[in-house]
């Protein structure tokens, strides 16, 4: 595939896992400036993404789909001149079936002129679903929309719904694809979060830098998981390197929650790039190990327990991938704690929880340049 529009995977806020159809324009409004306000977009957040249910029932006179003239009586385009005034982008939603998931108008043989209507809107995201798609060839219909995407002349991230329904992993990077759903629609219970994660067993080799699994957006902070439970769907879905898209309401967000999606360390983890997306390196029942290649040489890794109870759970460094030093940096990315070890690394961790580190070969790190010796070569 030619290179895509993204290059680490898309972070943002979409509106349905809160939700549902319950949005009007005050919401999205609201929800750009919380972004603002709660230094999410200072760590990294961008887009705000409109979810289904935005559209009229009815198309206008010229064909175009229209918005919702009670939810959004002022236009979607003055939503995104608002939303990039504050240095964000916005994002919308529709199916490739004649409609919605919810019933209303959806752009299967409207794919020109959807396109060109969001294109005229300033949209910068679709996410584009699966629901009434008449049977049609999934390629077909999300190849179609993406011609349509690109013939606006208009980066727009495109977002692939297919549910993992017909192996989107192999078509969505040749149709302009940046990231595809998996699976089905994750719900906001511990169930739902391991069952999602357990279905991503086995992708990790469709994912490359720009083309990102996607296992559904994040529940943390919506009241259905323990803080736990929260920190550890946010581990693995950074280690996973999937979009991170939030899923909770920001105008009432917690500073407990805040502390969880604003976690830098693990946000670097989920935007590097170092060849591989994560994956399971071990699997001992109750407990996991999870590990991802940093582009630094180091790794990332998630001690995970889905365990009823507290346990040690322990790895080293050669099952992820690192060897040839007889000394290890470690640091805990939820505690911040640094250590070292010449191979081994353990941590207790709570029942449905999880450990983070990052692990860096100590006898190999580059030397920083020495004063004064910094090339425009070495520059970003
Ligand atoms: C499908 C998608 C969800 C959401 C709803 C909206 O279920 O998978 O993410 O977009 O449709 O109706």
């Amino acid at each position: 595939p030619q290179p895509g529009p993204v290059t680490a995977p898309v972070m943002g806020w979409n509106s349905w896992n809160r939700f549902g159809c319950n949005i009007d324009e005050n919401l999205i409004k609201a929800t750009a400036d919380a972004m603002v306000s709660t230094g999410l977009k200072a760590s990294g957040y961008t887009y705000v993404n409109i979810d289904d249910c935005w559209m009229a029932s009815t198309r206008d006179a010229q064909g175009r789909l229209r918005p919702d003239p009670v939810r959004f009586p002022g236009g979607i385009a003055a939503i995104a001149d608002y939303v990039h005034a504050r240095g964000l982008k916005l994002g919308i939603y529709s199916s490739a079936g004649t409609a919605t998931c919810q019933g209303l108008p959806a752009s299967l043989d409207h794919e020109t002129v959807d396109a060109q209507t969001w294109a005229s809107w300033g949209i910068d995201l679709l996410k584009y679903d699966n629901c009434n798609n008449q049977g049609r060839p999934a390629a077909q219909r999300y190849k179609a929309m993406g011609d349509a995407l690109k013939a606006t002349g208009r980066h727009i991230v495109y977002s692939i719904c297919n549910w993992g329904d017909d192996a989107p992993w192999e078509f969505a990077p040749n149709v302009g694809g940046s990231l595809w759903r998996t699976t089905g629609d994750i719900n906001d219970s511990w169930g739902s979060v391991t069952s999602l994660l357990d279905q991503q067993a086995g992708l990790e080799t469709f994912a490359r830098k720009g083309y990102y699994n996607d296992p559904d957006m994040l529940e943390v902070g919506n009241g259905g998981l323990t803080q736990d439970e929260n920190v550890a769907h946010f581990s693995l879905w950074s280690l996973l390197s999937s979009p991170l898209l939030l899923g909770n309401d920001l105008r009432s967000v917690s500073a407990t929650t805040l502390g969880v999606l604003r976690n830098a360390d693990v946000i670097a983890v989920n935007q590097d790039w170092g060849g591989s997306q994560g994956r399971r390196v071990a699997d001992n029942g109750d407990t996991e190990v999870w590990a991802k290649p940093m582009s630094d040489g180091s790794v990332a890794t998630v001690l995970f327990n889905r365990g009823g109870s507290a346990t040690t759970v322990s790895t080293s460094t050669a099952a992820l991938g690192l060897g040839g030093s007889s000394s290890y940096t470690t640091k805990n990315l939820w505690t911040g704690a640094t250590g070292t070890t010449s191979g081994t690394l353990s941590a207790s961790v709570p029942s449905h929880g999880v450990a983070m580190f990052r692990v860096t070969r100590a006898g190999t790190l580059a030397a920083p340049p020495a004063a004064g010796t910094l090339q425009v070569s070495d520059l970003p």
